[in-house]
């Protein structure tokens, strides 16, 4: 049976990339962002997929995409959690580094929250749920102190919902992308992956059930910092 797939976020960047390579392996694909010309674009390249309007940070408009799922395909087996900003804040210039910090949270950590609690409710035995995080998740990064706190927020949830659901059997992965060549960091010099690397390192982390994905630099994150913390949270915080 083909597999069903929502993508937030998914008509750019990282999304559009895990997009493609679920199309291009057979499933059936929504995607969601607010940007109506993204939609039509996105339409355009994929006439198959569903696209939808739809802001993740409001209540009505998370409960109407996922009528818009189960009314086209009939259900949802895979939710992937990607839509997300990254907010540089300056808390030592006296500005207000606070500013609009409501909505960064909610896009970034309240949101996927509660669109898989949503989605849980009217699907409780989907395959799989992705929440997409970030290396920031393990070492907060100097210039957007509150990205790694609302990312370190949504590595928490995966895991303790991992445990939850897994007598469920539903699949619960993390995605820690390094760098990405995305619209979202287009101004960040140095190497960055290619969102297709991303994804195809993703869909493999989902055919063997692996916790989590950790394409690139990521990978060695964890056992880096077990081995010199100190100096690896120098190095990484400041990237
Ligand atoms: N790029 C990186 O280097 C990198 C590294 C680590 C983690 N990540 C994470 O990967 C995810 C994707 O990042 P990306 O670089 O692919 O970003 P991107 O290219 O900027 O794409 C973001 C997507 O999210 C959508 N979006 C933004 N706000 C939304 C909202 N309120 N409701 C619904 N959709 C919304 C955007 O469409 P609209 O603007 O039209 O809504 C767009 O489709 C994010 O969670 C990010 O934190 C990225």
């Amino acid at each position: 049976m083909k597999q069903v797939v929502l993508i937030t976020g998914g008509t750019s960047g990282i999304g559009m990339a895990l997009a493609d390579a679920f199309i291009s392996q057979g499933a059936d694909v929504a995607v969601c962002g607010r940007s109506e010309a993204a939609l039509e674009r996105f339409s355009r390249t994929h006439p198959k997929a569903l696209a939808i309007q739809a802001d993740v940070t409001i209540d009505a408009a998370r409960i109407a995409m996922l009528n818009a799922v189960a009314e086209r395909f009939g259900r949802l087996d895979i939710l992937i959690n990607n839509a997300g900003t990254f907010v540089e804040r300056n808390f030592t210039n006296g500005a207000d580094a606070t500013q609009d910090l409501e909505q960064e949270v909610a896009l970034n950590l309240t949101a996927p929250i509660q669109l898989t609690g949503a989605a849980l409710n009217r699907w409780p035995a989907m395959a799989a749920i992705v929440f997409v995080t970030s290396g920031f998740a393990l070492v907060s990064p100097t210039r957007a102190p509150t990205y790694g706190a609302v990312k370190a927020g949504l590595h928490a949830f995966a895991e303790g919902l991992r445990r939850q659901l897994a007598p469920r059997g539903t699949h619960i992965l993390e995605l820690l992308p390094p760098a990405v060549d995305t619209p979202m960091n287009a101004n960040l010099p140095g190497k960055k992956m290619a969102p297709a690397k991303v994804a195809k390192i993703t869909l493999k982390a989902l055919a063997n059930h692996q916790p989590m994905a950790m394409p690139g630099a990521t990978r060695q994150l964890p056992m880096l910092l077990r081995i010199a913390p100190n100096i690896i949270k120098r190095m990484v915080a400041e990237m």
